[in-house]
């Protein structure tokens, strides 16, 4: 039988996120998993950024590549994935990768947690991509010794192939959200008034910003209304394998304000992504995806 995993409140860092060893010791790893229908792939960093999605999966099988964990079953009577990507660009990358060539999915739902850059944003606020950028691929100004000035860049942005230039990888400052997911997202959104949603710029490094300054500065010259650590590592393959992409993040800190760091808010994430997962579904069953 497939274990449950607890919720995020309750636990310890170790216990939220396990080593992959025990991890996939309380999964049934099995390589049965045929559906005819395309599935929706949801990822998260951490488990307790896809303990819930994968609680939620009825009939759950698991899978291990290298060291990257799928759990593949069906929400809504749907063939749903949810991967544990683990930490940062290079894996989120890498457990795309191996999902799009093992599962076929549909659609890419990228989701966690991100570190808010206004005063508005609070923990468990939504932002939705309408695009992601990677604030590190930049090129700098050329300035000499003892007149180093950070500000002096430029965002030149990350290479995919994609239908603009079918025949060689092209560098993109920024990369739009798939626009049927994002009216999808925005509906659910809309639907459910309970949440906090802002749709904008998600931010992507191998980085945890904490200065103010260096904030602020990304937040006025890139629109940046967060920062977190896979979005556009994700949405790069994506948009090479030609698979329609969204990245969902719930606001978990936020330096400007002052709020610290919160892992439990994974939860309220994974609750609006289920949600856009739901109406996707419908929108599938219906030809209109
Ligand atoms: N900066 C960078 N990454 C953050 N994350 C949450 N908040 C932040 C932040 N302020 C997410 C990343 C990564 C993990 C450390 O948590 O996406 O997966």
């Amino acid at each position: 039988m497939f274990t449950p995993l607890a919720s995020a409140e309750t636990l310890t860092y170790e216990q939220i996120n396990p080593p992959v060893e025990k991890f996939i010791s309380e999964l049934p790893v099995k390589k049965n998993y045929k559906v005819r229908k395309r599935p929706i792939l949801i990822q998260g960093a951490m488990t307790a950024e896809v303990g819930r999605l994968m609680n939620a999966l009825k009939n759950p099988v698991a899978y291990r590549y290298m060291n990257y964990v799928f759990v593949a079953g069906t929400y809504r009577d749907y063939p749903v994935v949810v991967s544990r990507t683990e930490i940062g660009i290079a894996n989120a990358a890498v457990a795309t990768a191996f999902a799009i060539e093992h599962f076929k999915p549909i659609a890419v739902i990228n989701q966690g947690t991100a570190g808010g850059y206004t005063p508005e944003l609070h923990l468990n606020d939504i932002v939705i991509a309408d695009k992601s950028i990677n604030y590190t691929a930049y090129r700098e100004d050329y300035s000499p010794a003892g007149e180093f000035d950070f500000t002096k860049q430029t965002l030149r942005g990350t290479y995919v192939f994609d239908d603009s230039k079918p025949t060689e990888f092209t560098r993109f400052p920024s990369l739009a959200t798939n626009a049927k997911l994002l009216q999808i997202a925005k509906d659910t959104a809309l639907m459910n008034g309970n949440w906090n949603v802002t749709v904008g710029t998600i931010g992507s490094a191998d980085a945890w910003i904490d200065a103010v300054d260096h904030i602020n500065f990304l937040h006025d010259n890139y629109g940046m209304l967060c920062e977190e650590m896979e979005t556009n590592s994700v949405a790069q393959v994506c948009y090479t394998a030609k698979v329609p992409f969204i990245g969902i993040r719930v606001i978990s800190d936020n330096t400007i304000t002052g709020e610290k760091f919160d892992l439990g808010t994974a939860l309220n994430c994974q609750d609006f992504a289920l949600l856009v997962t739901e109406n996707l579904i419908h929108a599938i069953n219906r030809g209109r995806f």
